[in-house]
């Protein structure tokens, strides 16, 4: 018989995932206002936004001013791909910072310019850096299943970077389905090697949610052990290097599934249904999840 947690955290990612590939330009008090009902609705972790170079995405632009003006209380995460990213958001006053990497060299490129294996040799004194200073590091692993350009990825490959940034002592890894096509076998069977490999590192499940397989993977991940989840709200999300992608797995959803199952999540669902209707207006595609069409048609 399978065992589920009796609590689980979901770590917002809506302002920064969510809205990175969007193109209307949302404007900055839209996205600080969508912060703050998050915050209100009980969300304790979240992905602010993120400080890369605003010609490649440039709806993060405003990474500075958004921390800045955010409340910091729990984990508010911002993306940093590299040094000058992480100076950048030391000085807006950042203290928990998410780096990232892909597990296949050429969603990597794409995304980040840089070979995986340079992106690893580039992180690894600047996350050292970052823990010998007290933050906290959470290290995102994108194209842990499938990438767009390569195909299926042997297990083994996104284990061995897992095991490379526990080395240097990384506080959580994010592990990252980034164009939605695990399914809930493989879901299980890769979290449950990563949380046995690792029981002292927060292991955190991100999918994407293109095949509408994202509740049915939590739930496999939940088998595994796994209590800690990304998820964005309405959906929202891909990453712009990831063709094929579409949103997270909607944070409405997961919630309203976690809570009819008795797992705790400290999330107000009514409230973060109005979180979401205080941004729908400004993103350019509808919003259609379960829970925020039922709280339409209210
Ligand atoms: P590059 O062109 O190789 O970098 O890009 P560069 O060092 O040659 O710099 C080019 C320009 O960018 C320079 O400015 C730099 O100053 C500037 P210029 O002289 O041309 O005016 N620059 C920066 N500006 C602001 N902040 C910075 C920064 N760094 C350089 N940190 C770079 C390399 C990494 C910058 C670029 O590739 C980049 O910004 N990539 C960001 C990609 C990204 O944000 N992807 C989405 C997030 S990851 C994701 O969504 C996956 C995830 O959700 C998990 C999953 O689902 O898989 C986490
Ligand atoms: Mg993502």
């Amino acid at each position: 018989m399978f065992s589920l947690p009796n609590k689980v955290t979901i770590i917002e990612v809506g302002p920064r995932d969510g809205l990175q590939n969007e193109k209307n330009e949302v404007p900055t008090e839209v996205k600080l206002e969508f912060i703050e009902k998050l915050q209100i609705a009980g969300v304790k972790e979240m992905e602010l936004s993120s400080f890369v170079s605003p010609k490649w995405v440039p709806q993060m632009k405003d990474a500075k001013v958004i921390v800045e003006s955010v409340s910091k209380v729990g984990r508010q995460f911002v993306l940093t791909p590299n040094e000058k990213g992480v100076e950048l958001a030391k000085q807006a006053g950042v203290n928990s910072f998410a780096i990232f990497v892909g597990v296949s060299d050429s969603f990597n490129k794409k995304n980040i310019n840089k070979t995986t294996r340079e992106s690893m040799h580039e992180l690894k004194p600047i996350v050292e850096r970052l823990l010998k200073d007290g933050h906290f590091v959470r290290a995102c692993i994108s194209t842990s299943f499938y990438c767009p350009y390569e195909g299926a990825i042997d297990p083994s490959k996104t284990i061995e970077i897992c095991r490379e940034f526990v080395s240097w002592g990384v506080n959580e890894l994010s592990v990252a389905d980034t164009i939605g096509m695990a399914n809930p076998k493989e879901s299980y069977l890769l979290f449950d090697a990563i949380k046995k490999e690792f029981p002292n590192t927060l292991i955190t499940a991100h999918f994407h949610d293109t095949r509408k397989m994202g509740l049915a993977n939590i739930f496999a991940a939940l088998q595994a052990g796994v209590d800690r989840f990304d998820s964005s709200v309405g959906g929202l999300g891909g990453c712009p290097f990831a063709p094929g992608a579409t949103g997270n797995v909607a944070t409405e959803d997961v919630v309203n599934m976690l809570h009819q199952m008795n797992i705790e999540t400290g999330i107000d669902l009514e409230l973060l249904l109005q979180a979401v209707n205080s941004v729908a207006p400004y993103v350019s595609r509808p919003i259609e999840t379960g829970m925020y069409k039922l709280f339409k048609s209210k």
